[in-house]
């Protein structure tokens, strides 16, 4: 897409191809067999037979799951088993990787991601995302926060957002007397608190977040492990952990993968933890492996 053509997706978001198929995909979806859909959710986004490869080595082998919207989705599993690149396919971040190719069908609201009038960069502005290692820009609080919104040209009262996008991060009583200051002079915890305040700012539907507590202490931790739970309410959260006791604490559904790239049970995330279809994965959340 040329950048004349992502200026016009930028500024005219009712272009956006996807909705008419999203909706009649979305009404349907809860007629299409699905290891632990719930019935009563709409389907935010669907993998659909998902592989993907890095050269010649599979890394995720015929994903299929349907992850509702406005709860946490928790995907776990041993370190290297393709976790955060189920992740990526989502937002197609894999696209940036020369080495990986991804098959099979990836739906945001009944859309395939893949299809050719899909802008990535559109794409990434309805599924943001939240790294491992907190990643603020070396530029104040306010302007990481507005960053995408400026980079967009978005409209609006950008004071308002930013305030706004703050206070969902659960960040705004600790920094709103010092949005000068450079981001990078905060805490760990809060500069994460300020990254997801960053990805939610241009209001996506989906939030990513790859091990977003992995790298901070206990108490950040929990701070982050509430706010997940209080985002759910507006966005629909995809984490990756490989700490299965805050999956646990705070998903509705998990996602277990094993070692080769295999989705081996997806579930509420009750039923997984107390009594898992899959004696691989009663192996693993018990500690036999892994
Ligand atoms: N950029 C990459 N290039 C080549 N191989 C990769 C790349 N990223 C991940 N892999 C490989 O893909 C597999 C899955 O990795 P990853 O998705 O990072 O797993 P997880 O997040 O569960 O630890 C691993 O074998 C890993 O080595
Ligand atoms: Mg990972």
């Amino acid at each position: 897409m040329s950048d004349k053509q992502e200026q016009e997706y930028a500024d005219e978001p009712t272009d956006d191809p996807t909705t008419d198929d999203m909706r009649i995909e979305t009404d349907v979806s809860e007629s299409v067999a699905s290891p632990g859909a719930t019935m009563s959710t709409n389907t935010v986004v669907r993998a659909e037979n998902v592989d993907v490869w890095y050269n010649d080595e599979q890394a995720l082998q015929d994903i299929s799951l349907d992850i509702p919207e406005n709860q946490v989705t928790a995907m776990i599993g041993p370190s290297g088993c393709g976790k955060s690149t189920f992740l990526r396919c989502i937002n197609r971040m894999n696209d940036l990787i020369d080495a990986a190719r991804v098959e099979g069908d990836l739906y945001l609201r009944g859309k395939n991601v893949y299809d050719d009038d899909v802008d990535p960069v559109a794409l990434r502005r309805r599924v943001g995302m939240v790294f491992q290692s907190p990643n603020p820009f070396p530029k104040s609080i306010y302007d990481n926060v507005a960053y995408g919104l400026k980079i967009q040209n978005k409209e609006g009262d950008y004071d308002e957002i930013v305030e706004d996008s703050l206070k969902r991060a659960a960040l705004w009583d600790e920094v709103n007397d010092r949005l000068d200051e450079s981001g990078l002079e905060l805490s760990g915890g809060q500069q994460q608190r300020l990254c997801i305040a960053r990805a939610i700012a241009p209001d996506p539907e989906v939030l990513l977040m790859d091990e977003p507590a992995s790298a901070l202490d206990p108490v950040a931790t929990s701070q982050i492990e509430d706010l997940i739970s209080e985002l759910a309410e507006e966005y629909t959260v995809v984490i990756v952990t490989h700490n299965m006791q805050q999956a646990a604490r705070i998903s509705n559904k998990t996602a277990v993968f094993l070692t080769g790239g295999e989705l081996v049970e997806f579930n509420d995330t009750e039923k997984i933890f107390e009594n898992p279809e899959s004696q691989r994965v009663e192996d693993y959340i018990t500690g036999k492996f892994g």
